[in-house]
């Protein structure tokens, strides 16, 4: 048996080479669109590739998947059945196993961050019938669970499913599809746990039903930068790969009284989400929600200034690097955001 959990600290993302080292054939696990790793390390110990699997259709990141198996034929393009994408790929269904030399991953079908969540559980028969670890995509997370709300998603079934990895024994180690970013509301930041250690410690493994339901579909988080345009390329009813952040590059910043003193042709871009925009923002302020700034681009002007802000900075700090990204040149962060607008006391307008 072989693991490698790769990491992407821009996004918080992890997918995972898992292999069989006596036959040599390996599976890839939620890859990144950025597939070099993955090709470098399949050369480097001889793996050939055999499957590709995609736990369910990312929101926050575009997938490699389709891209690995083109460069890889021999390799199978996995999901579950109902995985609601318009491409070709092998259908998982509860309780299936592919086989890697004498290592098994076995779907275990976990809906709730989105109807298709599959989480695998990986047994390697030269040690155990019984499963050691479990890659959990976005239904468990070190400290959390996946939200449910990007479409497809539902609390309830995120309860069942829960309870239903929650059955597996305690030095079970669980890898997740993600150790930070805007899949969960609490996640922890380390990348690796085990069942024992979630059952005792996640809040949300103590909780009834019902408190759990409420815990998920309340106080819920901003939707990830681009989600819009990322989940339509990885259903493939788009091509937008270029909608992926690339990029942690610095932005010019502007104080609250320059804000306030801004010339009439610049533009302000409040990316919260509209609810949180209709509860007040800075007059004048346009509305695109973070989730659709990508699917939205050719509504902003390239020739004016373009002036970001959401809550405290840190979202409209992202959404000004990617528009830096996309090549326009005249964008600027408000830090502190419409938070400290507020708190300066200067006119907020509520709709
Ligand atoms: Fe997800």
């Amino acid at each position: 048996m072989y693991l490698k959990q790769f990491l992407d600290d821009l996004l918080g993302c992890a997918s995972y080479l898992i292999a069989s080292r006596d036959a040599g054939d390996a599976a890839i696990v939620d890859p990144s669109i950025h597939v070099e790793p993955y090709r470098a390390l399949l050369e480097a110990r001889g793996f050939q590739l055999h499957y590709v699997v995609d736990t369910h259709v990312h929101a926050d990141h575009v997938s490699g998947a389709r891209q690995l198996a083109r460069a890889y034929p021999q390799a199978e393009l996995c999901m579950h059945e109902s995985a609601p994408v318009t491409y070709a790929f092998r259908p998982l269904r509860d309780g299936d196993e592919l086989t890697l030399g004498s290592v098994r991953l076995r779907a275990l079908h976990t809906p709730g961050h989105r109807a298709e969540l599959v989480s695998l559980l990986v047994i390697n028969l030269a040690r155990s019938p019984d499963p050691e670890m479990v890659l959990t995509g976005d239904s468990l997370l070190v400290g959390d669970v996946g939200r449910p709300d990007f479409g497809g998603g539902d609390a309830v079934q995120q309860y069942e499913s829960l309870q239903r990895l929650l059955d597996l024994p305690d030095g079970v180690i669980v890898f997740p599809g993600h150790f930070e970013g805007p899949c969960g509301k609490a996640m922890e930041g380390r990348p690796v746990t085990t069942i024992g250690f979630e059952r005792q410690h996640n809040a949300l493994t103590q909780v009834e039903k019902r408190q759990f339901v409420r815990r998920l579909t309340t106080d819920i988080p901003a939707r990830p930068l681009n989600m819009t345009a990322i989940e339509a390329t990885n259903r493939g009813r788009a091509d937008m790969s270029w909608a992926m952040p690339a990029s942690a590059a610095g932005v010019p910043e502007l104080g609250l009284d320059e804000l306030e003193a801004r010339p009439a042709e610049t533009m302000v871009l409040d990316v919260r989400e509209p609810t949180e925009y209709a509860m007040g923002h800075v007059p004048g302020a346009i509305n695109l929600p973070q989730a659709d700034l990508a699917s939205r681009l050719e509504e902003l002007p390239r020739d004016r200034p373009l002036l970001l802000i959401c809550r405290t900075g840190s979202r409209s700090l992202r959404a000004a690097q990617f528009l830096q990204q996309m090549g326009f040149g005249q964008v600027s962060n408000i830090p502190g955001g419409t938070s400290a607008w507020m708190n300066a006391g200067k006119p907020v307008v509520t709709s």
